[in-house]
């Protein structure tokens, strides 16, 4: 199977129904699952059924045409209000991905401007629009991203990526794993794809580690604490991660462990490079102390994945779903514009992207 032929999330073409790959089913079992009410879309963002920030943007612009699209009226001020209850509430769904409440916002701002312009129908259109274009300009800018990656990568190299920040992230292509899609477009075989494990909700064993195999990659996957020896070993070249939100010092969020990685790379003095396209970068966010942590609930570190409660009853469990790397230990940003190093928000602003 070829992932790029999975869509994570899209409209169905009667417009009705917001259509998701259900991700908690990989890689047993593909599945779409169609939405239309605004809790079910809740909870697929929620749960994870769509993820991955730049995926999360996408099925939050169609949840939020689709939910406010169904309000039957001809009054401006009423679909307005009704709009904006759906944003809110999809925008509770997940705290740390910028890019949900970057989308929305941007479906707001289409809402905003042409609210004395156009017509109920009309606006309905004008949003439905704005959804597709998120997701179109998505499949660009991981394109972009992967063919800057490629740019970075040497035939045989082995990469290390945490999490998925694949094709299942995103529209298409992905972000940390875009460049590898390029680089079997170009027709190299010979790429190594270590894909860390990623407690405790296995993306990287369950998405990554099936996205690479299926695209016919040599795919090895590691428990997250064998990174260090996988390093020492020579194994891994270089390190390819997504990111949920960059904040203007360059420090960024992603998946939980991430910070762990670029420590481990500073150490063993290996590239480890975060791969971001704009809509993840949140300038209004100094550094990484104030970007929000999302907190899961325990049983996905006690029980989730085994046929029986694997720690004891009563205990205190961790479980942040994302950590904050420093700034300091990143090589580069690679965005869909460019590559940007030190100093990041002087890089980030010299090519557009806040
Ligand atoms: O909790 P998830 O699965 O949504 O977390 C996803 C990640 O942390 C990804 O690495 C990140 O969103 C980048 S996706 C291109």
């Amino acid at each position: 199977m070829n992932p790029l032929r999975l869509d994570t999330a899209i409209l169905s073409a009667d417009g009705k129904e917001l259509i998701i790959l259900d991700q908690t089913l990989l890689p047993g079992k593909v599945k779409y699952l169609s939405l239309s009410r605004i809790d079910d879309i809740w909870e697929a963002i929620y749960s994870l059924r769509v993820r991955g920030a730049p995926a999360i943007g996408v099925a939050a612009a169609y949840g939020v045409y689709l939910t406010s699209a169904q309000l039957e009226t001809q009054d401006m001020a009423a679909f307005c209000a009704h709009f904006r209850t759906q944003k809110d509430r999809l925008s509770s769904a997940r705290p740390t991905a910028v890019n949900l409440s970057w989308a929305l916002n941007r479906m707001e701002q289409v809402l905003e401007e042409n609210k004395a312009l156009l017509t109920v129908p009309q606006m309905k259109e004008r949003l439905k629009a704005e959804a597709h274009a998120i997701r179109e300009e998505d499949v660009a800018i991981s394109r972009g991203i992967g063919q800057y990656g490629f740019q970075l990568l040497r035939p045989g190299d082995g990469i290390l990526t945490h999490c998925n920040a694949g094709t299942l992230a995103t529209a298409k292509y992905g972000t940390a794993l875009a460049p590898v899609y390029i680089a079997l477009e170009q027709g190299w075989s010979d790429l190594r794809v270590y894909c860390d494990e990623t407690r405790p909700l296995l993306q990287g064993a369950r998405l990554s580690a099936f996205e690479m195999h299926s695209a016919g990659v040599d795919t090895t996957l590691l428990c997250d604490n064998m990174a260090s020896y996988a390093m020492a070993r020579g194994l891994i070249d270089i390190i390819f991660v997504g990111c949920d939100r960059v904040s203007a010092n360059g420090d960024f969020a992603n998946k939980i462990g991430t910070s762990a990685v670029a420590i481990l790379a500073k150490h063993y003095g290996i590239p480890f490079y975060v791969c971001a396209p704009s809509s993840t970068i949140d300038p209004s966010i100094p550094d990484g102390a104030h970007i929000p942590i999302e907190e899961r609930p325990g049983s996905e570190v006690t029980e989730m994945w085994y046929e029986k409660r694997m720690a004891p009853e009563g205990i205190k469990v961790l479980n942040p779903a994302f950590d904050v790397t420093d700034h300091r230990l990143i090589t580069g940003f690679i965005t869909e514009k460019g590559v940007v190093t030190a100093p990041f928000f002087e890089g980030f602003q010299a090519l557009g992207l806040c």
